[in-house]
């Protein structure tokens, strides 16, 4: 059997996703400059319509969709939806950070978010100490949307990189993408972990269940990485993923042993907690460092791309904690 490379369009969720899924069902033009109206007046920028819209325009970047055509990446009309759907995802994320101080340094930001509270709280402390094996699958049913992509939102930004930024960027990215081995890609990981739990490992496979909060986790990677001018914040979001990883992960084993998980499932962690140990610091230093030293005017855009990763994975933690503590299902669909 062949594996399934390109994802199914989902259903739309609200006129703005509605407006793209027509869209797409259609042959590109190429010359078709007509731009894509959708009235966006009272769109809410964090909600599963807007959301759902960015990330259909997004993956045309990445695999697109089966039975679309790939014309569509660049189609100008299309292209200047997706920059108002982008202006005010940045604009509410923007909001949500706050002002950024005049003395704000990147190298500080890293040091704080290398600070772990004691007594913290968020779904990996929840699923360490208490948290079902259900609630496990949900999250990874979440969290594969990024992992079974990961590394490919943060390659974009590598033209974008010289010198020794660039170099220790590629080195981690190596490693994010199996070292030249297809069977340890961290993408063939999660799947194997998707798979020993049960769960679809299908790209995509779980677009339709996802809510806004982690389509926002994703969709805030690509829009860094796809915008040259947006570059220090995609090395402050790259730098904050890996810097944020080893003790995330140290949890998520911790929980897989509690909950007598697959070794499939503790194995895509506990390479994260090896791995990230020496990524935490190659990219402290040699990517964010170097890039700081090279152009200081990014220096508050690492800051940006640094609270920004954490300000859109505080509300998908919010989200999940939400509904587990009240019970009900953090997917919009039940798991089988
Ligand atoms: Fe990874
Ligand atoms: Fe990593």
């Amino acid at each position: 059997m062949p594996t399934l490379v390109q994802p199914a369009l989902p259903e739309p969720r609200g006129p703005i996703s509605l407006s793209v899924v027509e869209l797409l069902a259609e042959r590109a033009q190429l010359r078709y400059v007509t731009r894509v109206e959708t009235s966006l007046g009272d769109a809410d920028p964090a909600g599963l319509d807007l959301q759902l819209a960015l990330y259909l325009c997004y993956e045309l970047h990445y695999r697109g969709f089966a039975d679309v055509d790939a014309g569509w990446e660049w189609n100008p009309g299309l292209l200047y939806l997706r920059g108002r759907l982008e202006d005010l995802f940045l604009q509410d994320v923007r909001r949500e950070v706050g002002e950024i101080e005049p003395d704000a340094s990147a190298l500080d930001e890293l040091d704080k978010l290398c600070i772990e509270p004691v007594d913290g709280a968020g779904p990996s402390y929840f699923l360490r100490d208490e948290g079902t094996w259900e609630q496990m699958r949900e999250y990874f049913a979440h969290r594969s949307l990024y992992h079974l992509k990961e590394g490919d939102p943060h390659a974009w930004a590598i033209p974008r990189l010289t010198g020794q930024a660039k170099a220790s960027f590629v080195a981690v990215e190596f490693d994010e993408f199996g070292g030249g081995k297809g069977a340890r890609l961290h993408q063939q990981l999660f799947a194997d972990l998707m798979a020993a739990a049960g769960l679809d490992t299908t790209y995509l496979g779980y677009l339709a269940d996802a809510t806004a909060e982690s389509l926002a986790v994703v969709n805030l990677m690509s829009m860094f990485g796809l915008h040259r001018r947006l570059r220090g914040s995609a090395v402050g979001h790259f730098a904050a993923t890996e810097v944020t990883s080893p003790p995330g992960s140290r949890r998520m084993v911790q929980a897989l042993e509690r909950l007598g998980a697959p070794e499939e499932c503790c194995a895509f962690y506990r390479e994260h907690i090896v791995a990230d140990a020496v990524h935490e610091q190659v990219v402290r230093t040699d990517v964010v460092g170097d890039l700081v030293a090279r152009e200081p005017d990014l220096d508050r855009d690492v800051v940006f791309g640094i609270r920004a990763f954490d300000a859109v994975e505080n509300r998908l933690a919010d989200h999940l904690m939400a509904c587990w503590r009240a019970g009900v299902p953090s997917l919009r669909r039940a798991l089988n």
